[in-house]
């Protein structure tokens, strides 16, 4: 009864080059992204999974759609974006990329002491500004400090219908962890602790509630 309906996800890290050999980007392993997007697919949704570079195999039966930068990112996503119900972005997008990318290596007698950066879109604000009726936004939060009041105001800013917040300050949970703990926070004011679990029971009980 869910094959009808498309799931959009993106997972893992960007990589924002700086020459040929060298790039900006964050420990995310992809576990939580492909985690969803393997319940996703279980539960007979029709599943886009849109990955920055993982150690990860793609789960049977979801297409995998392989990005590098925040850029690359970007442009899948909006490109699939039309046909979903449900968006779910775990991405660990880089905020920033050097502001220029050198076509060859940077010699190391040449390397600058300073880099430029410049902004990355925010990918998944840039999705709420085109929703249509019956869309759901998902987010996350990865935050190290008053993450209730982040992940809050994070909901608001990037119009949002759920936000999975999660302290990445947290050894246990951090960046490739096999497990998360996870409080859903919805527009309309709900607040649900999932509890610290394995990676794929976070993933039934997010998708449980924003797609019930
Ligand atoms: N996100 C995005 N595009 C970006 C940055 C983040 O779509 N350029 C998404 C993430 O995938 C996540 C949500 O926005 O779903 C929150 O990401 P997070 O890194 O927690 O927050 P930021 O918006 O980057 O803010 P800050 O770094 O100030 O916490």
């Amino acid at each position: 009864m869910n094959k009808n309906i498309k799931c959009l996800i993106s997972a893992g890290p960007t990589r924002e080059w700086i020459d040929p050999v060298r790039f900006i980007s964050n420990p995310s392993s992809g576990k939580m992204g492909y985690a969803l997007a393997e319940e996703a697919f279980n539960r007979g949704f029709s599943v886009d999974l849109v990955s920055g570079p993982v150690h990860l195999e793609g789960p049977q039966g979801v297409r995998l759609h392989k990005v590098e930068t925040a850029i690359e990112m970007e442009k899948t996503m909006l490109a699939l974006f039309q046909d979903a119900q449900i968006i779910i972005m775990t991405a660990a997008v880089c905020d920033h990329r050097p502001r220029e990318c050198w076509e060859e290596k940077r010699k190391k007698a040449e390397f600058p002491t300073h880099l430029e950066f410049v902004e990355n879109k925010d990918i998944v604000g840039a999705l709420s500004e085109r929703r249509k009726t019956g869309q759901k936004i998902v987010g996350f939060a990865a935050e190290t400090e008053t993450p209730l009041q982040h992940a809050l105001e994070k909901l608001e800013a990037k119009g949002l219908d759920w936000i999975a917040m999660n302290d990445v300050s947290d050894k246990e949970i951090g960046f490739g962890s096999d497990i998360n703990d996870v409080t859903l926070l919805s527009r309309r004011g709900e607040s649900i602790p999932l509890g610290r679990k394995s990676k794929q029971e976070i993933a039934k009980g997010i998708l449980d509630h924003i797609w019930p």
